[in-house]
């Protein structure tokens, strides 16, 4: 098997602690223990005493996940029905699109992937030598899906659509109206929507699920690392109603994870179960973030952005002549400003800026202010 490597993984790993200026990462500032039980308001002391008398064995019965934990992220979906049986916990948003991906794909079979997004959606299925149809999402519209280009793409052998939705590079979100119509689409050859909404819960106002619209079909996955500021758990989850599915992919969890961390699963019931203050806190540095950032661009004649991003990030269009990798690497060796190249994505030309993780108002100012200043000498030449 040959599976490419992980761009985005192995270019922001390492360099997470050598940045001055990180821009690079995907996630809303972590919070700490005491955090969570503060803006949960739950108590610690009691959490912490249950700690110490708890059996550190696998769990017993559901291997799936805990049922509290289960019924915690039913909550999550409130339009759809859902019920602790279509619940199933994985080891992160990774373990979850790996699995969905590699207990669906059969040989004959294609994949019609939404991109960008994350890499796992694309070369997984390649590396397992599935035919892989890539529909890329056009600036002009602002990154938003077009049908008839997704219509165009499916046919009777397409067993999967993968999209992330809001999208991670570009934030760009379908709605109610888009995700309906997406539905129509993969109904109309069969096929399963595998949809990544790690990003979902920027917006004040619910935001709709793919598992909203009726559709048996439908796969939502998720995990802790993004809107929930808790990556280090590695909790994820997928949702689907679809019995083959579930079944297929309880069995091949049962190859690569048998159950997740028991302690985790109790901080993500804490975490899922009030998940309206967590987001609440992760919109709190988000909004202000965006605008910082978006401001900071479109002052910057070279830099342009499309679209409105309700995720973590937004893709950025540079003007220079110099390749996106060399600019992040020379970017970090001389300033030591981190953010994602467009090669992550297959977008070259592009990069990727992350506000999340700034919790602090004027670090993210400096580091725009770093970045800016290191971008002049391009600026100079075009
Ligand atoms: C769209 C998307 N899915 C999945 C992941 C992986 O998340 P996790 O940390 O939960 O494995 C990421 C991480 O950046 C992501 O952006």
């Amino acid at each position: 098997m040959e599976l490419k490597n992980f761009l985005i993984e192995q270019w922001l790993n390492p360099m997470d602690s050598k940045a001055k200026y990180n821009l690079g990462s995907s996630c809303v500032k972590a919070m700490t223990m005491d955090e969570l039980f503060k803006v949960t308001e739950q108590d610690e002391e009691a959490f912490l005493k249950d700690l110490s008398t708890m059996s550190l064995h696998y769990h017993h019965g559901d291997s799936t996940g805990s049922p509290r934990v289960k019924k915690a992220v039913c909550g999550l979906y409130p339009k759809a029905a859902i019920k602790p049986e279509h619940v199933m916990m994985v080891h992160g948003g990774t373990g979850a699109n790996d699995i969905v991906i590699m207990g669906l794909l059969e040989k004959g079979d294609n994949i019609v992937v939404v991109k960008p997004t994350y890499q796992q959606q694309y070369d997984i299925p390649k590396a397992i030598n599935i035919e892989t149809r890539e529909l890329v999402l056009r600036e002009e519209e602002e990154y938003i899906l077009n049908m008839d280009d997704l219509l165009k793409m499916v046919d009777k052998n397409t067993r999967l659509i993968a999209l992330s939705n809001p999208n991670n590079p570009t934030g760009a979100t379908l709605y109610e109206k888009e995700q309906k119509e997406l539905v129509a689409v993969a109904q109309s050859v069969d096929a399963y929507i595998l949809c990544d909404e790690i990003y979902r819960g920027m917006d004040e106002d619910y935001m709709p699920s793919i598992l909203d619209f009726g559709y048996e079909k439908s796969i939502a996955i998720s995990s802790l690392s993004k809107m929930f500021s808790m990556a280090g758990t590695r909790i994820g989850w997928i949702v689907t109603k679809e019995e083959y599915a579930y079944r297929n992919f309880e069995n091949r969890r049962s190859y690569n994870t048998i159950c997740c961390g028991i302690i985790d699963e109790i901080l993500a019931s804490i975490a899922i179960e009030n998940y309206e203050k967590v987001w609440a806190r992760a919109r709190a540095l988000l909004i202000p973030n965006k605008k910082i950032v978006y401001d900071w661009i479109n002052a910057h004649p070279h830099l342009t952005v499309h679209g409105d991003a309700k995720g973590t990030t937004c893709l950025v269009r540079y003007d220079y002549d110099i390749d996106s990798t060399d600019l992040a690497v020379d970017a970090m060796e001389t300033d030591k400003i981190l953010f994602c190249h467009g090669a992550c994505f297959e977008m070259p030309g592009y990069i990727r800026l992350g506000y999340g993780g700034f919790g602090d108002q004027e670090k993210l100012h400096e580091a725009l202010k770093a970045l800016g200043k290191y971008l002049e000498k391009y600026d100079k030449k075009s």
